[in-house]
């Protein structure tokens, strides 16, 4: 792990930046390999994760681990974090100056993690990445290109699936987009001529 990812992992485990900081039990950063090309986006730490200090270690992250299972992937081949790093009370839906308070760290945990593909599990991580009010069915199963040359892919959130046989199929064809997207080679690496800076771009989650 490289010193500034360190450094950003303990600077968040002690956040008071917003309300949350009042009610969990510990920071849930994020896990897995650092160094990953692709990174799962949730929405915020739910009883266990708060419990445990890890994202996806309930249910629906049971439903994560087998959905990466089928397309011969393992929790440790990934990154997976949250939008937000804290447990809402009652696991809530996150407002919105909580997401303010807290997308600082998810844009810095993306930027050092440099992954090839970002998934976005759900609304809440799909609507902060890709900004925009439209709803994850209508989004979800495509490659948008994004950021710094990266790949997007909105998918539903597995808690939903958990609660849908038919969400469940629909999720394992947003992987096998996943499995390929990976597959394909890297973009070549980025022009050696100086680029203006896209405003777009320099207000990423803006
Ligand atoms: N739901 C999420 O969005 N994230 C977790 O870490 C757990 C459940």
């Amino acid at each position: 792990m490289s010193e500034a990812f360190t450094l950003l992992r303990d600077e968040a485990l002690v956040c008071t930046r917003c309300r949350l900081a009042n009610t969990r039990t510990q920071v849930v950063f994020g896990v897995g390999d650092p160094n990953a090309d692709l990174m799962f986006v949730g929405e915020a730490p739910g009883f266990n994760e708060d419990r445990q200090g890890e994202p996806f270690v309930g249910a629906a992250g049971q439903l994560l681990t087998r959905l990466l299972g089928e397309i011969g992937m393992a929790r440790e081949d990934v990154y997976i974090a949250n939008v937000l790093k804290c447990r809402p009370p009652n696991n809530r839906d996150p407002q919105q100056d909580e997401i303010d308070s807290c997308k600082d760290y998810l844009r810095r945990q993306i930027v050092l993690i440099d992954p090839r593909v970002v998934v976005t599990l759900g609304n809440f991580a799909t609507k902060l990445l890709l900004r925009t009010e439209t709803g994850i069915t209508r989004l979800r199963g495509k490659v948008y290109p994004w950021w710094r040359g990266k790949q997007l892919i909105a998918t539903f959130h597995p808690a939903a699936a958990l609660r849908s046989a038919d969400l469940v199929t629909e999720m394992q064809r947003d992987f096998a987009l996943i499995r390929t997207t990976l597959e394909q080679p890297p973009a070549p690496p980025p022009s050696t001529v100086p680029v203006k800076e896209d405003p777009e771009q320099m207000s990423l989650f803006a």
